[in-house]
């Protein structure tokens, strides 16, 4: 079980998860971090380090896994993602004014998640969608040519 270290979060589940995935080799670290951030919400640090130490992957090899792809978070996230442009082609169309916006509807910075963990802020040098400009997604959903106010009506549809 896990050490003094390690107190304040439940490994239950994450014991749960690692016995489901049976003989556990490095092709299937990706599905594990997955299923893991699905139960937990993010990954939790100590329980990477767990991990580590019942698997024999080591912690580094996760983390590299972690910074590559942007699916996995450390920190507590919120159940919806805002990615706010800030590419060139959205700077000229506007987009200073459409993160103020965000930043004041939900009073978060970028790379900050609301109090109620209904949304994490975060703005990106390009969406690969310059022809909307400006643009912003939330979750898997685009929105382009957008306005400051037709920002508070779409967070509203995402509860
Ligand atoms: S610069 Fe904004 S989508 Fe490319």
């Amino acid at each position: 079980m896990p050490d003094q270290l390690q107190q304040s979060v439940d490994f239950k589940p994450a014991e749960e998860i690692l016995q489901s995935f049976g003989n556990l080799n490095h092709d299937k670290l990706i599905p594990l971090l997955q299923k893991i951030q699905e139960v937990y919400g993010y990954l939790p640090v100590p329980v990477l380090s767990w991990m580590s130490k019942k698997t024999g992957i080591p912690e580094s090899r996760m983390h590299g896994v972690i910074t590559f792809y942007s699916q996995f978070y450390t920190e507590p996230h919120g159940r919806h993602t805002i990615r706010c442009c800030e590419g060139t082609a959205c700077h000229v169309k506007g987009s200073p004014r459409i993160a103020d916006r965000i930043i004041e509807e939900l009073n978060v910075k970028p790379g900050e998640t609301t109090k109620d963990m209904r949304f994490t802020f975060e703005t990106v040098a390009c969406l690969g969608t310059c022809f909307l400009a400006p643009v912003m997604m939330v979750n898997n959903d685009y929105y382009g040519q957008l306005t400051a106010d037709k920002v508070a009506p779409i967070l509203k549809n995402y509860t």
